[in-house]
């Protein structure tokens, strides 16, 4: 007789921002007249750039002509795209990435979701709290985590490390010994980041552990202050210990049009065995490539035109999130986040769950925002806004809560 997965029976009934969409299409078919502000899923609403466009066409009519006509391509990815990517990303800064160590892919979700299938289960994970769904939920299918405890709302076998107001949002160290750590910079969803210094603590502590960190850095192109690292390989040693994710969809507007990549080193090893050529085995078997339209699209970001191209775009929703941050701050609100980062993270009113907060401004306010509960027990209390929005659709929400 078949039998299902059943650690797929202790996820939560629905992923956080379909729980979300959900709640907003009843409200919008009750009201259809009121005119709901989404700030809730960290969605581009810019257009893609110029230089993406032109690329795009350009690759589509080459795949309409016979001799430049592509079937089934690289797996890992077409070279022209991983030799920007390592110029660009990484040499550009100092950091010495070879082309075999990039793995392009259709998003940084599927890849931070997949990426733990080269474990084992009973290896133990550590996330922070509040987290990015997805590195727990893909941890749960796998078996990873245990049992669930409704009083807590935490896994047993899963560390939590949390962030909160009370630490600054700078996780701590792990007391316990633990095999695998996620850790997003600049963080999602509480937009704030680490310096070299706190970064190189992780570091240290993956060597010293022989643990492995799964560093997601989608929003690394928000990064406006100095000492914060661009990429992890920035510390010195963490090509040893870290598998780096990076996505075009916040950078370049591409969360319609999927591609990201994710850096598996060759100097990774556990137990004589080549992380990179794991990784590639699994994504051969698993993963046919992103199509050569798109990968001529992402090379296209990677020309100085493109650079100044989605430089403007980053800036307007940089200040999306200074409009947001002020205005927040001005009708009273504890805000973090939103500098180095497209998200902000506020504080709720006293009284009200994040749940009842996410209710109250979608029914007086008509603005969707994403309650801070939704990324686990220690976002209890905060509420993210997205700078992702529209200028006009930013200023009124934000005129709308003032
Ligand atoms: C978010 O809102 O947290 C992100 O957009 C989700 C994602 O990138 O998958």
């Amino acid at each position: 007789m078949v039998k299902i997965n059943e650690n797929y029976l202790k996820l939560q009934n629905s992923y956080l921002f379909s729980t979300i969409a959900k709640k907003v299409a009843d409200f919008q078919e009750k009201h259809p007249d009121k005119k709901v502000i989404k700030l809730g899923i960290g969605d581009v609403t810019l257009p893609i750039i110029p230089a993406v466009v032109k690329a795009m066409h350009q690759a589509v009519d080459e795949m309409g002509e016979k001799e430049s006509f592509r079937g089934y391509g690289p797996e890992q990815g077409y070279d022209f795209l991983r030799e920007k990517i390592v110029e660009w990303d990484y040499k550009k800064r100092g950091i010495s990435i070879e082309k075999e160590e990039i793995f392009v892919s259709d998003g940084a979700k599927c890849d931070t979701g997949n990426f733990q299938e080269l474990f084992d289960t009973n290896n133990t994970i550590a996330i922070t709290d509040p987290v990015y769904p997805v590195y727990l939920d893909s941890n749960v299918m796998a078996g990873r985590t245990g049992k669930f405890h409704d009083k807590t709302q935490k896994f047993d076998k899963v560390v939590y490390m949390p962030v909160t107001e009370e630490n600054g949002f700078i996780p701590e160290l792990p007391k316990e010994k633990v095999d695998l750590i996620y850790l997003c910079l600049p963080n999602n969803p509480t937009g704030t980041v680490l310096s070299k210094g706190e970064l190189k603590k992780w570091v240290d502590y993956a060597k010293e552990n022989k643990a492995l960190i799964l560093f997601d850095a989608a929003y690394e192109a928000f990064i406006v202050e100095k000492d914060v690292p661009h990429s992890i390989y920035e510390i010195e040693g963490a090509k040893e210990v870290a598998i780096e994710f990076k996505s075009f969809s916040k950078t370049a507007g591409f969360t319609g049009i999927r591609c990201a990549y994710t850096v598996v080193p060759k100097e990774i090893q556990i137990n004589g065995i080549s992380l990179n050529q794991l990784w590639n085995r699994r994504q051969c078997t698993k993963f046919n490539g992103v199509p050569y339209v798109t990968q001529r699209g992402a090379e296209a970001v990677y020309t100085e035109e493109g650079q100044k191209q989605i430089g403007e775009n980053i800036d307007y929703y940089r200040e999306n999130a200074r409009i947001i941050r002020e205005g927040l701050e001005k009708a009273g609100y504890t805000v973090y986040g939103g500098i180095n980062a497209p998200y902000i993270w506020l504080k709720v009113p006293t009284g009200l769950t994040s749940w009842e907060f996410f209710d109250k401004l979608l029914e007086e306010k008509n603005i969707v925002g994403t309650p801070g509960s939704g990324f686990g027990p220690s976002g209890e209390g905060y509420f993210r806004l997205t700078a992702f929005g529209s200028r006009e659709s930013t200023i009124e929400a934000m005129e709308r809560i003032q």
